[in-house]
């Protein structure tokens, strides 16, 4: 009965099909409110438009540009500098080779100014193009950012708002090329032509288009969680125009800000978003996404310890600390092949020595994290995927989603419950899901061998 217990506690996190439909619902309410002029302001779904747009015929521009393009990656797990060879093999069909390097963001840089953010990715750069010799080339640079940003261009936009524990003062408002080529400048040891600015959803869409065209959606379930799609230009209101179509940024992570999500928040939800960076903000983010599942997780086993259902009633002091469960733990946990050794070793290295139980109940509560986070994912998709349908007034709507970030890649089993309930949730849909590979770097530089040579944008 104590697993009975348990489990009356977990079913909190359990959605049925009606609640998701509600959400998916709502989300897509909050979805066209973003769109509209009148209404874009209060919604909580930003629906921030990318100047990446293709054609009223829906035609495919060629690129043009061969050559050397650096990219720069801000905002995932890892930092990331990276040369982009775009060129042509045999068959006249687009190749494109990375190199990267990964360079950790100390916490100083994330939440001192903007200015100190900025002098240390210039200093990567600078050391980067060091090391291969490329000092005295001015390069086109891609720079996939991934935050909310009000584009003005497609190399120009304001940062709205930092998300994912970013907090660096003085960037918030500011156009975010102009802050790092100042800090280009203020280094004055390399030239670098910024040529274009996206998202990681947007870079992820369009380095998978380049294997499949019909991928006109793009997800990262990762630190943060957010998707992007390619939207009738006649309803992206914010931006003149009527002809064709334009990427637009969703910021779902923000969805819920406005009380849409209330009856289905938890306590344990709640702590964590009180105990965050951004109080308030991101709430949607907050159910799903890496930076915040590990803690979900580990507030859940505080509740059934002092519900004396787990350990013996007793927590170690590591497993009192905030962050303690990290939440490749959840993969790790649900990855254990039946022998409870992985989950024993991770709780052993918590401090706690558990038994055979104590191990099913934490595999449980992983599941049902991060069951609830594939879910609550797979109705927001599900709320964009069916929106295009009804947009394009298609009978069956055939489309594919280019998709990264560490949850979807590395979790054993995310993918295919979000798969599934995607699946559930839009009828004559079919949809096919492409993991991207070096989406941000390849996508980047695409965008930008585009951006170079038509000055406009085009798919
Ligand atoms: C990476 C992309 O692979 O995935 C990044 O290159 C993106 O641009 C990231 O932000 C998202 O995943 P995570 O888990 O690193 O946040
Ligand atoms: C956060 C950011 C968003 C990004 C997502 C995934 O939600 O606000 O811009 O796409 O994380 O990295």
């Amino acid at each position: 009965d104590e697993i009975l217990m348990v489990e009356q506690i977990l079913s909190e996190f359990r959605l049925n099909k009606e609640d998701l439909k509600e959400i998916m619902k709502r989300m897509q309410r909050e979805m066209n409110k973003g769109l509209h002029l009148e209404t874009h302001e209060q919604a909580s779904v930003k629906m921030l438009p990318t100047y990446v747009c293709s054609t009223p015929e829906g035609s495919v521009c060629v690129l043009t540009e061969v050559g050397d393009f650096l990219a720069l990656d801000l905002g995932g797990t890892n930092f990331r500098v990276m040369l982009v060879k775009v060129g042509e093999d045999e068959e006249r069909s687009w190749k494109v080779e990375t190199k990267n390097q990964m360079y950790s963001i100390p916490e100083d840089a994330m939440t001192g100014t903007a200015e100190m953010l900025f002098d240390y990715i210039a200093e990567c750069m600078s050391d980067f193009l060091d090391k291969h010799h490329l000092k005295h080339k001015k390069l086109p640079l891609g720079f996939t950012f991934s935050f909310p940003v009000r584009h003005e261009d497609i190399d120009k936009g304001i940062l709205l708002n930092w998300t994912k524990g970013f907090k660096a003062s003085g960037a918030e408002g500011n156009n975010v090329v102009g802050l790092l080529r100042d800090a280009i400048k203020r280094r004055g040891d390399f030239e670098m032509d910024v040529v274009a600015m996206v998202n990681d959803t947007v870079a992820t869409m369009i380095s998978c288009y380049y294997e499949d065209r019909s991928c006109e959606v793009g997800m990262i379930v990762g630190t943060g969680c957010n998707a992007c799609y390619m939207e009738e230009m006649r309803t992206v209101e914010l931006v003149e125009g009527e002809e064709g179509r334009m990427c637009v940024n969703t910021e779902w992570g923000a969805f819920g800000d406005n009380g849409e999500l209330e009856e289905f928040r938890l306590e344990y939800d709640r702590v964590v978003d009180e105990t965050s960076i951004n109080p308030g903000h991101q709430l949607y983010e907050k159910l799903i996404s890496g930076k915040y599942m590990g803690e979900l997780v580990r507030l859940v086993l505080m509740k059934l310890v002092n519900e004396d259902l787990l350990f013996n009633g007793e927590a170690s002091e590591q497993l009192k600390t905030r962050g303690s469960f990290e939440t490749r733990y959840v993969s790790q946990v649900e990855s254990d092949t039946g022998d409870r050794k992985q989950i024993y070793n991770i709780l052993s290295s918590l401090g706690v020595l558990p038994s055979e139980l104590d191990c099913d109940i934490v595999r449980l509560v992983c599941e049902s994290v991060s069951t609830r986070s594939a879910h609550m994912c797979g109705a927001g998709l599900a709320g964009v995927i069916n929106l295009m349908r009804e947009r394009r007034s298609q009978e069956a709507l055939e489309i594919t989603v280019g998709v990264d970030g560490s949850v979807y890649k590395l979790h054993p089993c995310f993918r295919d419950r979000f798969h599934k309930i995607v699946r559930e949730l839009t009828p004559h849909c079919e949809i096919t899901f492409i993991q991207s590979e070096e989406g941000s770097g390849r996508g980047a530089a695409l965008i930008s061998a585009v951006a170079c040579k038509m000055a406009a944008c085009m798919l």
